[in-house]
């Protein structure tokens, strides 16, 4: 077994005002390499601040962040941008794809921002596109797609830079729950195919269960 994300006491709290907010209150995980993690528990109870944490866009009040053995923690915020940009893959609850890109480019887009010229990148989106059921829909507006479709694109979009691992927030939550359950499946397939770790958060017991191991939260502590 390979570690590739590790936190150890990892806290984090948020001032409003005068009042402070413990959104995490000592963290202690260790994930492994190539699982799939799903994240479950209460609103509220800190699963997207873990999230944002374990994707580098935050950073914790106290503790240490690892990521393959490298300490994140103490990077600075370019440093953290790169790792994201180059080493991540995001999928969101609201799919955030670009409305004025095709959805060839949505994904094209991903590896050009990583110096890949045009045409290259668009022959990686295309073999990508088609692993996620998506090769008649290339030159498609988001705007014309459904949910579950446009879903698929944020999954090409994640893995077509061939990430460490992928971080998904509620990837479900604008679904129903048939075609959340298709969404689930193909992250799987591709977990086991591609060897990439999927970390998701989930609120749905169901879809928790698709994945190898499912890490309780409360209270912004990891339920044993
Ligand atoms: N940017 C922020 N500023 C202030 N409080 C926040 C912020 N983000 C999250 N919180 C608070 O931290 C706690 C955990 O939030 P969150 O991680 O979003 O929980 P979950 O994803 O489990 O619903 C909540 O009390 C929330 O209100
Ligand atoms: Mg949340």
């Amino acid at each position: 077994m390979k570690t590739i994300l590790k936190l150890e006491n990892v806290t984090k709290k948020y001032s409003l005002g005068s009042t402070v907010v413990h959104a995490l209150r000592g963290v202690n995980i260790e994930l492994e390499k190539g699982k799939y993690y799903s994240i479950v528990g209460p609103s509220g109870s800190g699963k997207s601040t873990l999230l944002h944490i374990l994707g580098c866009m935050d950073l914790p009040s106290t503790g240490e962040v690892w990521i393959n053995s490298r300490p994140v923690h103490c990077l600075n915020e370019t440093q953290l941008t790169k790792i994201r940009a180059v080493e991540l893959g995001f999928i969101f609850q609201s799919f955030h794809l670009n409305p004025i890109l095709t959805v060839l480019e949505n994904v094209s887009i991903a590896l050009q921002f990583l110096g890949i010229g045009k045409a290259a990148a668009q022959e990686r989106a295309r073999e990508w596109l088609d692993r996620v059921g998506l090769d008649h829909r290339l030159d498609h507006y988001p705007s014309e797609l459904s949910g579950g479709e446009r879903q698929r694109v944020a999954i090409a979009r994640a893995l077509v830079k061939k990430p460490q691992f992928v971080l998904a927030d509620e990837p479900t939550g604008n679904l129903d729950s048939k075609t959340g359950q298709e969404i689930i499946s193909l992250l799987r397939k591709i977990n086991r195919e591609a060897g990439v770790t999927i970390v998701q958060v989930t609120h749905d017991r169901e879809i928790a269960e698709m994945g190898d191991e499912i890490i309780s939260f409360r209270d912004g502590r990891i339920l044993q």
